[in-house]
C-alpha cells in the first residue's frame, strides 16, 4: 500500500524517520546517575566476547548493502581497534579469498536470499569463522544460516532501489560498533555521544526530508545530463558510492562515487565546465581536504554542487557559482544516515521526470537470486 504516494521508493524514502526509529526500538539505553548509556542487541549479546577476539572483522555484501558496510567501517574500526575489511560477495569467491577460523564474517544483505551473499556465506562458514547476518527479511537464508546476527527491522522495502533499508543497515552497523565497544572505558564519552546522536536521528532525518521541493528543482536542472560524479571521503565515501548508484540504477543515467583523495590519480582529466558534480562537504575531520578539492574543481571550471553542513554555504562557496545543499549536523559517523537522504530525493525525482520506471527499473530484480 503506497497511501498518499506514487510509488514506493518515494514512500520509502520519506518513512525513514518511522523505519530508524523501529530498528533502534528496545535496542538503546538511555543511561541515568548509576547506568552508563549503552546498546543492546539481543542477537549478539551471547557472541560479543568471541568477536571482540577475533583478528579480524570482514563485511561482505552486494550493492547497497555492501555501501551500508562501507560507511560504518570507519566507525567500527575505531570503536573495537580491530581491523576491518570489505569484500562484495562475488569478488570473495572469484578469488577464493582467505577466511580464517579467527575471522568474524559479517553478511550484510535486505533480502537475506541475495545467491552471491549467500554463497559466500556458506564459503566463509566451511572455513570456520564467525558468521554474523544482518538482515531486513526474519526467516530469510542468510537469517537462518548465520550464527547470530541482528534484523535491521525496517519494515517491507518493495521498491527495487533501496533506500530505507540502507539507513538502518547503517545504523545497525553504528550499534554493532558500540556493542563491541562496550568495555572500553577510554571511548565511553564518545558512545555516549553517537547514542545520543542516534536517539536525535530520526528528527534530523525529518528536518532533510524537507529538501524534497530542492532536489525536485535540482532535478529539473540535471534531466538531460549523461552522467553526474559524487565525490566523498571519509564517513561519506560510502555516500558517494550509494549516491551514484541510485541515480544509475533508478534514473538510467551514467553516474560514478569518486573517493575524493583519488581525485588526482585519474578522475580530474573528466573535470570541464559542463560535468555536473556533487560534491559532499560537511563538518568532519576530513572538511578541510574538503574544501581543497572543491577550490582545485572550482580552478578547473567544474560544474559543482556542494553538499555541506547548515551554515556553512560560504565555507565551502568559491566564487558563488556553486549550487548548495545544506543539510542539519549529527555526530559524524551518523551523517552518512543524513547525506544520502538527498541523493536519494534526487534519484527519484530524475527518475520520474525522466520518466522510467521508479519501483522496477528495466532489467533488475529486487532480490538477484541467481549468480
Ligand atoms: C528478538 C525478537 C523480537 C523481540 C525481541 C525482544 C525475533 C525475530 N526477534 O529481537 O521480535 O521483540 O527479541 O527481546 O523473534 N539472527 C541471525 N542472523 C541474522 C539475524 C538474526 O542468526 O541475520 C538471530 C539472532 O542472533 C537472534 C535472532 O536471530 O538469535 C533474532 O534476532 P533479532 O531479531 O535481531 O533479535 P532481537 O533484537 O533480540
Ligand atoms: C540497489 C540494490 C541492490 C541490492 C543488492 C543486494 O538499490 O537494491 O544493489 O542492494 O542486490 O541485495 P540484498 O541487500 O538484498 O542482499
Amino acid at each position: 500500500n503506497k497511501g498518499k504516494y506514487e510509488h514506493y521508493m518515494q514512500k520509502e524514502i520519506h518513512e525513514q524517520p518511522e523505519s530508524l526509529t523501529t530498528t533502534m526500538r528496545g535496542r538503546l539505553i538511555r543511561g541515568g546517575s548509576c547506568k552508563a548509556k549503552s546498546v543492546l542487541l539481543g542477537g549478539l549479546k551471547d557472541h560479543l566476547k568471541t568477536i571482540r577476539r577475533s583478528r579480524r572483522i570482514v563485511f561482505i555484501g552486494c550493492g547497497t548493502s555492501y555501501n551500508a558496510a562501507l560507511a560504518a567501517r570507519p566507525i567500527l574500526e575505531e570503536l573495537s581497534g580491530i581491523p576491518v575489511t570489505m569484500e562484495i560477495a562475488s569478488d570473495l569467491l572469484d578469488r577464493q579469498g582467505p577466511i580464517y577460523r579467527e575471522d568474524t564474517a559479517v553478511f550484510v544483505s535486505q533480502s537475506g536470499e541475495t545467491a552471491d551473499t549467500l554463497q559466500a556465506l556458506e564459503y566463509a562458514l566451511e572455513n570456520g569463522a564467525l558468521c554474523v547476518g544482518i538482515t531486513n527479511t526474519v526467516g530469510s537464508a542468510i537469517a537462518r544460516n548465520t550464527h547470530c546476527g541482528v534484523h535491521i527491522n525496517a519494515g517491507c522495502e518493495i521498491g527495487v532501489a533501496s533506500t530505507k533499508a540502507y539507513t538502518s543497515q547503517i545504523v545497525v552497523m553504528a550499534m554493532l560498533a558500540l556493542a563491541i565497544g562496550d568495555d572500553t572505558i577510554s571511548s565511553q564519552a564518545r558512545r555516549g555521544a553517537i547514542i545520543d546522536g542516534l536517539f536525535d536521528l530520526p528528527s534530523k532525518v525529518k528536518e532533510v526530508l524537507k529538501l524534497d521541493q530542492e532536489m525536485k528543482d535540482l532535478a529539473k536542472l540535471l534531466i538531460a545530463e549523461q552522467s553526474l560524479l559524487v565525490f566523498g571521503r571519509g564517513y561519506n565515501y560510502a555516500t558517494a558510492l550509494e549516491g551514484a548508484l541510485k541515480v544509475k540504477e533508478v534514473a538510467l543515467m551514467h553516474s560514478e562515487g569518486i573517493l575524493a583523495g583519488e581525485m588526482k590519480h585519474g578522475p580530474l582529466a573528466l573535470v570541464d565546465e559542463t560535468l555536473p558534480i556533487v560534491v559532499i562537504a560537511t563538518r568532519d575531520a576530513c572538511f578541510s581536504k574538503q574544501q581543497s578539492v572543491i577550490q582545485q574543481l572550482h580552478a578547473r571550471k567544474g560544474r559543482l554542487i556542494v553538499m555541506c553542513t547548515k551554515g556553512d554555504a560560504a565555507s565551502v562557496c568559491v566564487g558563488g557559482s556553486s549550487r548548495i545543499i545544506e543539510v542539519p549536523r549529527v555526530e559524524d559517523c551518523l551523517q552518512p544516515v543524513i547525506n544520502i537522504v538527498p541523493l536519494q530525493l534526487l534519484a527519484y525525482h530524475l527518475t520520474v521526470l525522466r520518466g522510467y520506471n521508479v519501483d522496477q527499473p528495466r532489467n533488475l530484480a529486487k532480490s538477484v537470486t541467481t549468480q
